[in-house]
């Protein structure tokens, strides 16, 4: 249990807020634990028709917590078990993803979005995954979906060069689905979430079934990028970069 993920579900709808605003969304473990028990629960209850993934205002979310990045430089060398439980949470979720976004979404907060069926961006967002200049590689099956979903190039731009999509480069990526207002975000991931709970359900989950497939291709990759995202996480480059990022205040 945290205060920092704040689920809710109505009409059918269940919205999974993070909520650490102090902290711009950095994911701690006790938040993918949160999250994962969440899609879980949902993808077994029938209650359930859609799943919405929001932030706060000015923050989707700043990836993983850097702090526990730089624990990991420092002591098991590893990335954390909670982290590797909630990306085939996503990957097997059995309900439809919806993620409204504002502000900042960066690494796993980029990366969660590719997983995601329909994605809305408030023309503040900014969608980037510093992974390279971390010293470190692409999660979340990113490395195999971002080149399908915009090209090697794009993909390329985003994932190794780091540069940053605001919303309607977003959209233009096919990441987004849609650019609206800021304060209108959270409700048209709402609009969406409620135009497919409406729909039969079966027929939802077999059309995104035939969609999405089995999830093993994303389940396979999704364990190699872990094994070399361990491998650099015990190597300077990225022991220097995160302290870099701690000492940047001081
Ligand atoms: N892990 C831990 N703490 C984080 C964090 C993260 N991923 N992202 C932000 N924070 C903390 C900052 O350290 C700061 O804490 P403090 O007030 O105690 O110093 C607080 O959140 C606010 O962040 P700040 O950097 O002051 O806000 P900003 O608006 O200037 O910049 C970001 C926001 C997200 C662009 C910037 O914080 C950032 O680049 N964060 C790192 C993102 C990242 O690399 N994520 C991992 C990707 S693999």
């Amino acid at each position: 249990m945290t205060e920092h993920v704040v689920v809710n579900d109505e009409a059918g709808i269940r919205t999974i807020r993070m909520n650490r605003p102090e902290k711009k969304n950095a994911l701690t473990l006790a938040m993918y634990d949160a999250m994962t028990d969440a899609l879980e629960s949902a993808s077994t209850n029938d209650a359930v028709r859609c799943v919405v993934f929001a932030g706060v205002s000015g923050a989707f979310s700043a990836g993983n917590d850097l702090a526990d990045f730089l624990a990991a430089t420092q002591g098991t060398g590893r990335w954390s078990a909670q982290a590797l439980r909630f990306l085939p949470a996503l990957v097997h979720c059995r309900k439809p993803l919806v993620a409204a976004v504002s502000g900042v979404a960066v690494g796993i907060g980029t990366t969660m979005l590719l997983h995601c069926d329909y994605v809305a961006v408030a023309t503040d967002a900014r969608l980037s995954t510093p992974f390279v200049g971390l010293g470190l590689v692409p999660e979340a099956a990113s490395s195999l979906l971002a080149p399908r979903m915009m090209g090697p190039h794009r993909a390329f731009e985003l994932l190794v060069m780091g540069h940053v999509l605001n919303a309607m480069q977003a959209k233009e990526c096919g990441i987004a689905n849609v650019v609206v207002a800021p304060e209108d975000v959270d409700a048209m991931g709402i609009k969406a979430a409620r135009e497919i709970a409406t729909l039969p359900a079966g027929a939802v989950a077999a059309a995104r079934g035939l969609m999405r497939g089995s999830g093993d291709e994303l389940e396979a990759r999704i364990a190699l990028e872990g094994k070399i995202f361990n491998e650099r996480l015990q190597s300077p480059e990225a022991k220097t970069a995160l302290e870099a990022f701690f000492a940047r205040k001081r």
